[in-house]
């Protein structure tokens, strides 16, 4: 009897999945602050990247932590720039809205996450050793647009439900994973962080019921050190990556658009008009559907340590409203902008936009001078990708590092 109810309800979490081109299921977890040289030697880590695809050229948005989060799922950081509460509003929509056009499930959990749907900025551990959930690292809940609609609320949970889940073979075919300030290294080491990182995830690399048709990025948010440029380790694992690129490395461009990019590329989702259009799509993804990535030629002036001007912005110098999405951009899905988007924003259709489809990265300037701050031009198709002479960046990257170590 047992086994007859354990099937039932496996084939029908199975029947209720839409199938993607590359991967059935997409799961991220995020660990934090830590330099890609730094984590490179961690044996660790190092024994995970024989089990998936190391990607050797992926950046962090910008500093701190909140808007590498809440990039991951809007397509923007919106001038970002510091770690407390803040609130987008409803008209901004995110990767949910992509995914109900398909009845896509989707979940983000957090560890310690003291109910679902919780809205402090943060939990005490019970055994009073720190922090425990952190809002800053949930990257839905500021979005007004989740956090006023108790179904989506709902979706965000706790661990233990992700447990339950993966027992009861119940996943959702999106889910976001931020472990706890101790385990995800911010409160804690590098080792640390690798150590809960490879306890975690080696038996769910041995779950055939976990591993069939899903691809696991893992990924830190940021770097630690300011001054370089945001480049941080991310690994791709899970059965989705195919056992002859095991081991193997991947040089392509990648930031945490890239995330939205290859969602839409894999389900043929509608975009969000913002910066996940133009965004590199994980080759492991790209190579299946045909979907042609940009030379990383963007790779040469990235900085990404400073945040632009925006509507979250402290710097009230740096204030602007929150840019209209270009309605006009096709995005990796092969669709248009989704209609929820064009709806909210039809009164901005001739407003000037950042958003150019062109994949080419924004920062905030190294604090006097910003070559790289998103220019603003009139909405319509996908600009054509043009290269960044690399002769001043390759003196730019020849400039002494200063090291100095964040806390975010
Ligand atoms: C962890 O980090 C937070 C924020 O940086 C800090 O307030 C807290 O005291 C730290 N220590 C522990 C043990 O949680
Ligand atoms: C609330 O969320 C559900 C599930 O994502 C969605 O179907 C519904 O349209 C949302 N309601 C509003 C008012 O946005
Ligand atoms: C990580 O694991 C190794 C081997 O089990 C152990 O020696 C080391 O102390 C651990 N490091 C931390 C920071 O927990
Ligand atoms: C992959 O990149 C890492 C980090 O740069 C390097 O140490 C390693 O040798 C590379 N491996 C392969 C197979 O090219
Ligand atoms: C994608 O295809 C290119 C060109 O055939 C190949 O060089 C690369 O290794 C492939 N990468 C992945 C991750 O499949
Ligand atoms: C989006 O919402 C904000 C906050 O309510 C509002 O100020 C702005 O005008 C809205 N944008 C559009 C195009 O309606
Ligand atoms: C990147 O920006 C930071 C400002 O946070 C600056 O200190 C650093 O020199 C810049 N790095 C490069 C390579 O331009």
């Amino acid at each position: 009897m047992r086994f007859l109810l354990l099937t039932a309800a496996a084939t029908a979490a199975t029947a209720a999945y839409v199938p993607g081109k590359a991967f059935d299921r997409f799961i991220t977890i995020w660990l934090e602050n830590q330099d890609f040289d730094k984590v490179d030697k961690n044996s660790r880590i190092a024994d995970l990247s024989k089990e998936g695809i190391l990607l050797t050229e992926y950046y962090g948005l910008t500093h701190p932590s909140q808007p590498n989060y809440i990039a991951s799922v809007g397509g923007d950081y919106f001038g970002l720039d510091h770690d407390s509460f803040v609130q987008i509003p409803e008209n901004v929509s995110t990767l949910v809205d992509l995914f109900d056009t398909q009845d896509i499930s989707w979940k983000g959990y957090f560890e310690g996450l003291p109910g679902p749907g919780f809205m402090g900025e943060g939990s005490t551990a019970f055994d009073g050793s720190g922090w425990d959930y952190v809002r800053k690292h949930n990257p839905f809940i500021s979005y007004d647009s989740v956090s006023k609609n108790g179904t989506r609320l709902a979706n965000l949970q706790s661990f233990r439900d992700f447990e339950s889940d993966v027992k009861a073979n119940t996943l959702p075919q999106y889910a976001h994973m931020s472990p706890d300030m101790l385990n995800d290294g911010h409160n804690t080491t590098l080792e640390y962080a690798a150590n809960w990182t490879q306890s975690f995830i080696t038996p769910l690399l041995a779950n055939e019921q976990f591993m069939d048709k899903t691809l696991v990025l893992l990924t830190y948010d940021e770097s630690a050190t300011y001054p370089l440029p945001n480049r941080i380790i991310s690994l791709l694992l899970g059965g989705a990556v195919p056992t002859e690129l095991k081991g193997t490395n991947d040089s392509t461009l990648y930031t945490h658009y890239s995330i939205l990019s290859t969602l839409e590329n894999n389900w043929g989702l509608p975009n969000l008009g913002r910066y996940d259009v133009g965004a590199n799509v994980f080759d492991v993804v790209a190579n299946k559907t045909g979907y042609v990535n940009h030379a990383p030629e963007d790779i040469a002036s990235v900085n990404n340590s400073l945040s632009y001007a925006g509507f979250l912005n402290l710097d009230p110098k740096l204030y602007k409203p929150i840019p209209a999405p270009n309605l006009q951009l096709i995005g990796a899905g092969g669709k248009g902008v989704h209609e929820t988007v064009k709806a909210n924003w039809k009164t901005a259709s001739g407003d000037m936009t950042p958003y150019d489809g062109s994949g080419h990265l924004h920062d905030g300037g190294d604090g006097t001078a910003d070559p790289n701050a998103p220019v603003y031009k009139a909405q319509g198709p996908a600009a054509s990708v043009t290269s960044t002479p690399s002769s001043t960046s390759s003196a730019r990257r020849r400039r002494r590092v200063r090291s100095r170590e964040r806390v975010g």
